[in-house]
């Protein structure tokens, strides 16, 4: 190892409201040192998450807050540089907890060993990752669309909502999709193979889905909560379902906002709500994967990737997954990717 130095983005104040680039610090700190049992890694993709923004507001929830002056974390891919682990050897890919700093020093029980097989080593942040399984599991097993439904889903060219819609069609769903920009509503439809798309910008959704889904729809997954879920509550049927998976446009909200007006409609149409998150069924990820993967490397699925460079880069990615920037998975790569 030649570098002496390591870079690492910390929290510098907690956010009031949407995040500012003035809330982060990078900072350089000594190379880390594995001890016995360790692994020195590289970073060479690290996530950009929504749910990080949770952690960042001091408030203890399924997940530790992030700490004022400690660095972030989140998904990574990285490369092993040194080991002093026996199950690990220099050269190995593996996936960790570990982003949000170039290198870092770990014990090998918390790095995963991955071999990238047919897909491209970045897919197993997005399509093969964390967000791939998040749409597997919440459309598999609270949305279980049937053949001839209507899938309704929110942040549609996103990580998870681009996958959820795409398994909802191949399992006989007919699905709709709503985005930022009319591209992005172009790319869901040509691309993606959504039944119909809309900019939620430019047509509110309970009018979009008026036009789009006349006899109203059976699941609605979603990922943005707000005018969205009072939208799909009041298009959804009896007995529909709703995957409450996330609601980003609530994320950044300085006050809890009130909840849909139209609530009471859970009750009438007799509507499954389920919430869930996804660490919970970490041990479904086998059974994911032995689904998924094979589609991926058929290319029977598709995904895009949204990478920004370098590590100074990386608070100002977070930024732009509120201002629906990223189309796909928002990545940021902090060296080479080796297998490429
Ligand atoms: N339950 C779980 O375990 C779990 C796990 C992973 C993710 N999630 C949730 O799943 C959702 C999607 O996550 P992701 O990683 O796939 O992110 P993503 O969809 O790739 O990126 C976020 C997207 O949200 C949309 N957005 C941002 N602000 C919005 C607003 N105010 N109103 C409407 N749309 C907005 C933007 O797209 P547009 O340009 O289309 O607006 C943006 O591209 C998030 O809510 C996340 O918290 C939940």
């Amino acid at each position: 190892m030649s570098a002496t130095t390591s870079r690492e983005v910390r929290l510098r104040a907690r956010p009031r409201g949407l995040p500012t680039l003035d809330d982060f610090e990078i900072a350089e700190t000594p190379m880390p040192e594995p001890r016995e049992g360790e692994a020195l890694v590289r970073t060479i993709y690290m996530s950009v998450d929504p749910y990080m923004r949770g952690r960042m507001t001091g408030v203890r929830s399924y997940v530790a807050p992030f700490e004022v002056g400690e660095p972030l974390s989140g998904g990574a891919v990285g490369q092993v540089v040194e080991s002093r682990a026996p199950e690990l050897a220099p050269g190995d890919l593996v996936l960790s907890q570990l982003g949000w700093r170039e290198f870092a020093a770990a014990p090998a029980r918390a790095l995963e060993r991955i071999d990238p097989g047919p897909a491209p080593l970045a897919a197993h942040l997005g399509i093969l990752g964390m967000p791939g399984f998040t749409a597997w599991y919440g459309m598999r097993e609270i949305g279980r669309p049937r053949s001839g439904e209507t899938v309704f889903v929110s942040a549609a060219s996103g990580a998870v909502g681009s996958l959820a819609g795409q398994l909802a069609t191949r399992w006989g769903a007919r699905v709709l999709g709503s985005v930022g920009t009319e591209d992005k509503a172009a790319h869901v439809r040509d691309e993606l193979g959504f039944d119909g798309a809309f900019c939620y910008r430019t047509t509110p959704p309970r009018e979009a889905l008026a036009a789009l889904a006349p006899d109203g729809i059976d699941v609605y997954f979603d990922n943005v909560g707000g005018e969205h879920l009072e939208a799909a509550l009041h298009h959804l049927r009896d007995f529909g379902r709703i995957v409450a998976c996330g609601m980003i446009s609530r994320y950044n909200d300085a006050a809890p906002a009130p909840g849909p007006s139209n609530l009471f409609l859970v009750v009438t149409r007799r509507l499954l709500l389920q919430g869930f998150i996804i660490t919970d069924h970490w041990g479904r990820r086998g059974e994911f994967l032995a689904e998924v993967a094979p589609l991926v490397a058929r290319g029977e699925l598709r995904w895009r990737e949204t990478v920004a460079e370098g590590i100074e880069a990386a608070p100002g990615a977070l930024l732009k997954l509120f201002a629906g920037k990223n189309l796909g998975k928002m990545l940021v790569r902090l060296a080479p990717d080796p297998t490429r």
